[in-house]
């Protein structure tokens, strides 16, 4: 059988291309730094049997369309709400994702949110860097909040969520939770979590860490109403997607003390403008979409999102499917090329 011909819209860490290589002929947008432009996306996906794209990347029912060969969309991320998934469904495209690979990295990460919007890490470092640290030691100097003891909602108790939720067990935290699908009993007492409605998480919670995906139900799932059912002490941690959050409404909610503080790893738009507001406050801990960026992390997304691709591609059924009803449509062996 001829090889496929898969597009790659950036590279990606080691061992993604290499197993790509094996089956198929490839060609990588060469810009590290910006996603291919859609006209080109466009035009290099037209004789394409695969895509491996980022979440950078738009993929709707144009770019498919412009593909008449496409058979896999395999995302190199957990989160898929940039590819249109029912379009691609339609036109019996499978569409993969990394889910698993990443959840330690992500839950290691909302940690490190929660303990430096707690702690005012990045304000300490800014005074001792800035060269402000002139005078001696003071009961009083950046004085931030315990982390131990406190009472952590979840919101989104997926893979993430979970993790984040076990990590809570050394800070001997109490942990609720609100999600649409609520565990078994036996689930929750060996996590160690209460259920609660969304409203109830926001009113108790001492640290509030999304975790769900961004679907049309979540967009500003956390917004004014929202922020004014906090407790005025609560720190809001965001590692999911940035329109979850009312950016507004965030905004208002620390500026004018309604909640403590927030870490903040994903924006209403990335990169975020340099004249976002949120970036003028000393209570909002910032990062530039980074919770999966671990060596590990990164590497084994390459490794999944290269072996997605090419089980479809072989007629396999992939380690992670997006959109399981394109079976029906287009079953494994109307793909399979090689
Ligand atoms: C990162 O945000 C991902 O979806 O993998």
């Amino acid at each position: 059988m001829a090889r496929p011909k898969v597009y790659v819209t950036r590279r990606i860490l080691s061992p993604g291309l290499e197993i790509i290589g094996e089956y198929c002929d490839y060609e990588v947008w060469p810009d590290v730094d910006y996603p291919p432009p859609r006209n080109i996306l466009i035009e290099k996906i037209r004789d394409k049997d695969g895509l491996l794209c980022l979440l950078t990347d738009k993929i709707d029912a144009e770019v498919m369309d412009a593909a008449p060969n496409l058979k896999v969309i395999s995302t190199y991320s957990v989160g898929y709400d940039h590819i249109d998934i029912d379009a691609a469904t339609k036109r019996g495209i499978y569409v993969c994702y990394t889910p698993g690979v990443l959840t330690n990295a992500t839950a290691d990460f909302a940690w490190a949110l929660m303990l430096a919007a707690a702690r005012r890490v990045c304000e300490a470092d800014k005074y001792v860097k800035e060269g402000k640290w002139e005078k001696p030691w003071n009961p009083f100097m950046l004085l931030g909040v315990d982390v131990y003891g406190k009472t952590l909602g979840i919101i989104g108790l997926g893979r993430i969520g979970r993790a984040v939720a076990e990590r809570a067990k050394g800070f001997n935290m109490k942990v609720i939770y609100y999600d649409v699908y609520r565990l078994s009993p036996d689930e929750e007492s060996k996590l160690g979590v209460e259920y609660r409605s969304l409203e109830d998480v926001l009113r108790n919670a001492d640290f509030v860490s999304i975790h769900v995906p961004l679907t049309k139900d979540t967009y500003h799932l956390i917004g004014e109403k929202e922020f004014k059912m906090m407790k005025p002490t609560a720190i809001l941690i965001n590692t999911s997607r940035g329109p979850v959050v009312d950016e507004k409404a965030l905004y208002r909610a620390l500026k004018e003390r309604w909640i403590r503080a927030a870490g903040i790893d994903v924006w209403e738009q990335e990169p975020t403008p340099k004249d976002n507001p949120l970036l003028t406050l000393d209570n909002l801990v910032a990062a530039p979409h980074i919770a999966s960026a671990s060596e590990e992390a990164r590497s084994a997304m390459a490794e999944m999102a290269a072996k997605n691709l090419v089980a479809v591609l072989k007629g396999e059924m992939p380690p992670a499917l997006a959109n399981p009803s394109v079976l029906k449509i287009r079953p494994l062996d109307k793909v399979k090329v090689i």
